[in-house]
């Protein structure tokens, strides 16, 4: 059930909704005014595409009503997108104290707006919102790299990890968390369309907004590549369902140092296509 309604004593009969459709499940009706097409209900992807390019708010979908949408007035500039992408940087100093959970609510809200191959929206995050917790992964994490270097199970990074394990052990260095109060994993189904892609661009979604807000992040190739490789046991403790891709770990929390300028990157290879 698509719960789709048209107001028409606001609706303009523009046609937008049909022709911004990507699966043509609306059509212009004998009247005049949107409907759902003959036989097209089950193509919907639930996109709300219709909802959101209805220049005056007539179109209802999925039983939303359309006056409850955050409206598009107050975009950020071109400028203030740059200086947030071209400012954030990878924060490896964190403040022990907890993020508030209405912000990290309000992130976890946000980062639902990314985008999922054919919407598919089952990207699941997986958050460590407590600090005292997040002590815990971090001993149980560093408890599996020692039987894992023990047995020899780290195959090439093995001397790398020793030295991590030194590290922890003699002088209480956390390389692979780095002291952060909290992390948030992305995973998807194994079975859904695009589970690596969708995961990567949601905790990419999920640095940049909480680098608007204020807040750091990392993201985590060391805990990654142990959750994947040499404890693979731990995905599942931390309550990761069993069918699913982890796409990856991300760290956050508080900074305990402030960037004043951006760096000066160099651009990056282009290679332009002609043929
Ligand atoms: C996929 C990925 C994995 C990363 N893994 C780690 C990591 O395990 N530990 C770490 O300290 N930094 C990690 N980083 C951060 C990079 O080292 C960092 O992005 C790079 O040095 C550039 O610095 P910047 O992010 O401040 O621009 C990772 C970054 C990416 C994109």
């Amino acid at each position: 059930m698509l719960e789709f309604s048209i107001d028409q004593n606001r609706c303009v009969q523009c046609g937008e909704c049909a022709t911004g459709c990507p699966m043509r499940v609306i059509a212009m009706g004998e009247e005049g005014f949107p409907v759902i097409a003959n036989g097209r209900e089950k193509f919907c992807l639930r996109c709300q595409h219709c909802l959101a390019i209805c220049p005056v708010a007539a179109l209802s979908i999925l039983g939303r009503n359309p006056d409850d949408s955050l409206p598009l007035d107050n975009l950020p500039t071109d400028a203030q997108m740059e200086q947030l992408i071209r400012g954030r940087r990878t924060v490896r100093r964190y403040k022990k104290e907890a993020v508030e959970p209405e912000v990290l609510d309000r992130l976890l809200n946000v980062i639902s707006s990314a985008p999922t191959g054919k919407n598919n929206m089952q990207t699941h995050f997986t958050v460590v919102d407590d600090p005292a917790v997040m002590d815990k992964v971090r001993n149980a994490c560093m408890e599996a790299i020692r039987k894992a270097v023990a047995a020899g199970r780290t195959r090439e990074r093995g001397a790398e990890f020793e030295a991590f394990l030194k590290l922890w052990d003699e002088r209480g260095i956390d390389v692979i968390f780095r002291g952060a109060p909290h992390m948030i994993m992305a995973s998807s189904p194994k079975s859904s369309p695009t589970p690596q892609a969708d995961c990567l661009i949601s905790l990419s979604y999920f640095e940049l907004f909480a680098n608007s807000i204020g807040l750091g992040t990392l993201w985590d190739g060391f805990a990654f590549w142990v959750m994947k490789g040499i404890a693979p046991e731990l995905p599942g403790l931390l309550g990761i369902p069993d069918d699913h891709e982890l796409g990856y770990v991300m760290l956050f929390g508080k900074p305990d140092e402030t960037y004043h300028r951006c760096i000066q990157r160099d651009t990056l290879p282009v290679h332009r296509v002609s043929l």
